[in-house]
């Protein structure tokens, strides 16, 4: 890669469909980055195995996820695309950090305690996440790291780990730094609660119309009538507008205040606007999906990238650490 240019980093779990909290949160971030910055974007299928135990699933997500890579606009001449459990380093670097990390510090991690919240046998790839987390991140020197809200803590733990290495072992590692879109209030799903796939209320990215159609027409809203002057700032089907129907937005603002709009029409609109958007995407991705051996040809490029990367960079952790002969 060029001397001197700066490297963004990042990942998505491949746990079934993207939805469009996914994208706007993070995912559009790779895409208008890749020109600014060396690259690299991967699917974190390790950490998909904290939760996901059947590997007929697993292998489909991870494809559909490459697929969905590349019909968003990330162009492998630009962005080394590759899976994460393709690069031993990964593991490698996450034992080693392991053993500078301590038990109570892992305990405190929001994504741990929600676990434990919901009263599950946690296993110990869960309580670990965030350090093979920041094992990604570290091990490519990665300035900057394109994330959702929801992973701001994470973030905080990779430079933690960075900091904890360079004082036990030396100067080795750059402090990642979080790219987070600030003014992004949080997506609602179709209940009015953060959209998420745990909480099944998602808009998936490469939704048909008909589901489009179908998912819009769900939205929670309360029961004014058209008449009534309505608060765009806490209406769900106007969040979704924001993102989608841009150029309509003071006009629709303006309807929703002087009570000249149904929730109805308001869906309505949406539903036009989101399949204007969304349906190049998913043609796009059709046509990609149409030749997989193509997709994994270019995970196969991207793993010898990264490799070589990861590589470079274990040599020198190990001989910081003493795992030389
Ligand atoms: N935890 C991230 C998520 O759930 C995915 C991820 C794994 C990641 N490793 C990463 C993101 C490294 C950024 C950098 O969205």
């Amino acid at each position: 890669m060029p001397a001197g240019e700066k490297i963004l980093v990042s990942g998505v779990k491949p746990t079934g469909r993207p939805h469009i909290g996914n994208y706007f949160g993070a995912m559009k971030q790779f895409v208008e980055l890749q020109g600014q910055y060396q690259s690299l974007v991967f699917i974190a299928d390790l950490h998909a195995i904290t939760t996901n135990q059947d590997a007929k699933t697993l292998h489909q997500d991870t494809l559909d996820l490459a697929i969905d890579y590349l019909a968003i606009g990330l162009d492998p001449a630009k962005t080394i695309i590759f899976r994460q459990s393709d690069i031993l380093e990964h593991a490698n670097l996450n034992w080693i950090l392991n053993c500078l990390t301590t038990v109570p510090y892992l305990q405190r991690a929001h994504a741990y305690k929600d676990a434990l919240a919901k009263n599950q046998e946690v296993n110990v790839g869960t309580f670990d996440y965030p350090i093979l987390m920041a094992a990604d991140i570290l091990l490519y020197d990665a300035d900057v790291v394109p994330i959702g809200q929801d992973q701001k803590q994470h973030l905080e733990y990779a430079r933690d780990m960075a900091e904890k290495f360079n004082r036990v072992y030396g100067e080795t590692f750059k402090l990642p730094n979080p790219l987070i879109i600030e003014d992004l209030k949080t997506i609602p799903g179709l209940d009015g609660q953060k959209m998420s796939k745990s909480k099944g209320n998602t808009i998936p990215l490469f939704s048909s119309d008909e589901e489009i159609k179908n998912l819009v027409m769900k939205i929670v809203t309360d029961s004014k009538t058209p008449e009534e002057p309505k608060d765009p700032k806490t209406c769900n089907i106007f969040a979704l507008h924001e993102l989608f129907s841009g150029s309509e937005l003071v006009e629709l603002s303006q309807r929703y205040k002087e009570g000249k709009i149904s929730y109805k029409e308001s869906k309505e609109i949406l539903i036009a606007n989101m399949i204007k958007f969304i349906s190049p995407l998913r043609e796009k991705r059709n046509l990609i999906a149409g030749d997989p051996e193509k997709v994994k040809a270019i995970l196969q490029m991207g793993a010898k990238q990264a490799r070589g990367l990861a590589q470079a960079k274990m040599a020198v952790i190990k001989e910081k650490v003493g795992l030389i002969l």
